[in-house]
């Protein structure tokens, strides 16, 4: 028995913000934005809005188009690190939301791979047997954790939750292998400080600067491009599989210029990358699904494609998965 993702769905707050936005609160220029990032929009979290209801939103998307009662699921996994709450987890939150009772939901910890290691997490349970329908979520909301006067990291994020539905089925199709990892070592990288997802873009109160994300971008970068690299080679290879069998790589969103030198280096050409960071930036967690429902979406996969996942993030953390879709 193996693991097939057979729906999934997506959602966002409703705030839309523009560079040109950003332009008017900050010392940057869209210009600046669109070529070393890629991103050009974003949503954001608005007070009073709930990451909750973005997730709920999602699942119920996901659930719909897999014909799936939520009452029908046997556990919920979300990668997260925007939990309003040290306890009670994200997923339990969820759980009451989609009137789901006394089934096993829990988060996983994994900031941008959140996705990737929630989906194999979920894999490896499904295999063992122990359930046979499983959502799988990433929602994020780090623009509610950066310093809106620091423009190194203020234009990067957005917000949103996309969601997956995965059940156990036999046969060639489905998750084909996953592959791990994390490096303690590089954890000042990028880091917060746990506040929950008050601080919205709107909110008059704002972040200390010690609160919010700090980041060493350049350092990230490069370390992202060989991670993303190598995890991606590695779970190719332990498949069986050739490079240049795969159909798609739907990658975290993180920055263009990451995804064009990870498909450089793998000798994979641009139109093999799918993309969507103009339209979202970087969405931690809910980037990977968020861009693999709209691949889907616009028919870029289809039966029996090779498609492959990966992500790097805060940790750090990164890794990937190899779908025979
Ligand atoms: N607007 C205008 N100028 C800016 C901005 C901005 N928003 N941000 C930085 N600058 C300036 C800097 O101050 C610097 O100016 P200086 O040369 O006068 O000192 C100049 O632009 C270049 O800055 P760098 O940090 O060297 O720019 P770089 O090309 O490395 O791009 C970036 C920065 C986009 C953050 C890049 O390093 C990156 O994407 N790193 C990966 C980070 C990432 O993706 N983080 C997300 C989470 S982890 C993950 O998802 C992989």
């Amino acid at each position: 028995m193996g693991s097939r993702i057979v729906a999934t769905g997506r959602a966002t707050p409703r705030t839309l913000i523009t560079n040109q936005d950003l332009e008017r609160r900050m010392d940057t220029s869209d210009e600046w934005v669109r070529t070393r990032t890629g991103i050009s929009r974003r949503y954001v979290m608005s007070s009073g809005e709930s990451l909750i209801d973005v997730a709920a939103e999602a699942s119920r998307e996901a659930l719909e188009r897999a014909s799936i009662e939520p009452v029908d699921l046997e556990a919920i996994i979300v990668g997260t690190v925007s939990s309003d709450y040290g306890f009670p987890s994200f997923a339990c939150q969820l759980q009451h939301r989609l009137g789901v009772d006394s089934i096993p939901a829990f988060d996983v910890a994994a900031a941008c791979s959140g996705f990737i290691y929630a989906l194999s997490v979920a894999d490896t349970a499904m295999r063992a047997g122990d359930w046979s329908k499983i959502l799988v979520i990433g929602a994020d909301a780090l623009s509610t954790m950066v310093d809106w006067n620091d423009r190194t990291t203020a234009v990067l994020f957005g917000d949103g939750a996309g969601a997956a539905v995965m059940v156990t089925e036999p046969g060639p199709r489905g998750v084909l292998g996953s592959l791990l990892r994390s490096s303690g070592e590089y954890w000042d990288l990028l880091t917060v400080r746990n506040r929950g997802t008050q601080n919205t873009f709107d909110a008059e109160a704002r972040r200390s600067c010690d609160d919010a994300i700090q980041m060493k971008g350049p350092e990230l970068f490069k370390i992202a491009v060989k991670s993303m690299e190598d995890v991606s080679r590695k779970v190719i290879e332990r498949a069986g599989v050739r490079l240049e069998e795969i159909n798609l790589i739907v990658p975290h969103q993180a920055n263009i210029r990451i995804l064009n030198a990870v498909a450089q280096r793998l000798g994979l050409s641009a139109d093999k990358v799918f993309t969507n960071i103009d339209r979202y930036g970087n969405t931690s967690a809910a980037s990977v699904p968020i861009a693999l429902d709209e691949a889907l979406e616009a028919n870029r996969i289809h039966d029996n494609d090779l498609v492959l996942l990966n992500a790097c993030g805060g940790g750090l953390t990164w890794g990937a998965n190899l779908l025979r879709w």
